[in-house]
């Protein structure tokens, strides 16, 4: 069935686990998501950027993910609204039955803009007040996403800050985050610990100086009863990039956020976990080593099926891994 973020991550916390939250665009990754819930028999998340609803259509969009509920009626799922711009985002998207919105209100309307203190308040209070009175759960975001190498927003991936960012706008400040959610009443923040959107997030495996997981536990003891979120979660594995590097394709040397990491973080409150990136990767590898392998093959299905199955299996290494395997 379709629920509330607020309630699954209520049941999250309670056991300790974490959820992914897999951005969605079209059928086969919809498709590849459910299987592996099923498998795993786990809670899911499918969140939906602005860009997907334009990529799909919101009709298309809402009626797939009715079609994935209806045929998994077992497997808990939240329907998120990834990083709404504005109010009037967040609105459409309930107005879609989302049963989750994010309000990012870390960047201004045109979502590459860092946006002050006080906007970021106010537009996800707004939010929150909406929201809130038809059951919909609101996530937000404090601080800006970006590297703590380069002061970046890592790739140019359409979602992000503009320019160098400091250290302050790159670290989300615990006091600060106890002082919004009091303010705005979010049930999820999104805190900044130096990850960025995309594949190009480390130049180097990451450690403490420039993946700030020790962030998170200072964060989650400020604020216990808020569900923390980790945007630019992907793990970026070795193995896709190679299998990309192999078959044609042409992606620099780039490290993602390691697994054991994000399982620390489950350790001190982090309960949403948001992964676009290796999905798009596994299944980009899976239709280039298809094609390779098969150059007279022109049916695309059996492109797509490959690609599912590799972000099938994705999703089931990720389930397990944060503890949700066997909660749905
Ligand atoms: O937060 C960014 C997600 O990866 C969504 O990306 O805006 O290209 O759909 P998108
Ligand atoms: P990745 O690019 O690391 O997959 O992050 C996705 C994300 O944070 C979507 O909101
Ligand atoms: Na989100
Ligand atoms: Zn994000």
């Amino acid at each position: 069935p379709m629920i509330s973020l607020r309630r699954m991550l209520d049941h999250a916390a309670e056991h300790r686990y974490g959820v992914p939250a897999f951005n969605i665009n079209n059928l086969e990754q919809i498709q590849a998501i459910m299987q592996a819930a099923d498998k795993a028999d786990a809670p899911v998340i499918l969140q939906a950027s602005a860009g997907a609803r334009k990529y799909a259509g919101e009709p298309f969009l809402r009626k797939m993910v009715e079609a994935a509920v209806e045929m998994y009626p077992r497997i808990p799922v939240v329907l998120h609204q990834d990083h709404g711009a504005s109010p009037a985002v967040c609105m459409q998207s309930i107005r879609s039955g989302f049963t989750s919105v994010m309000m990012d209100g870390s960047l201004r309307e045109d979502a590459k803009t860092p946006a002050s203190y006080d906007y970021n308040v106010d537009v996800t209070r707004k939010v929150v007040e909406m929201a809130h009175a038809v059951g919909v759960s609101v996530e937000g975001e404090l601080g800006c996403l970006g590297s703590l190498e380069s002061g970046t927003a890592g790739e140019e991936d359409g979602v992000g800050a503009e320019g160098v960012l400091s250290h302050d706008q790159l670290l989300t400040d615990p006091d600060e985050a106890a002082d919004f959610v009091a303010k705005t009443g979010v049930d999820a923040l999104a805190i900044a610990i130096g990850t960025s959107h995309g594949a190009y997030k480390f130049s180097r495996q990451p450690t403490g100086d420039i993946l700030a997981i020790s962030r998170i536990k200072a964060i989650h003891e400020r604020i216990p009863n808020t569900h923390l979120v980790m945007h630019g979660s992907s793990s970026v594995p070795q193995e896709w990039l190679e299998v990309i590097r192999a078959n044609g394709g042409a992606i620099k040397e780039t490290y993602g956020v390691p697994v054991a990491e994000i399982q620390e973080g489950i350790r001190h409150g982090v309960r949403k976990i948001n992964i676009d990136t290796d999905i798009r990767l596994a299944m980009t590898g899976a239709m280039r080593r298809a094609m390779a392998r098969d150059p007279g093959e022109f049916d695309p299905r059996m492109f797509f099926k490959d690609a599912m199955g590799a972000a099938r299996e994705l999703c089931v290494e990720r389930f397990e891994a944060f503890g949700c395997a066997g909660m749905g």
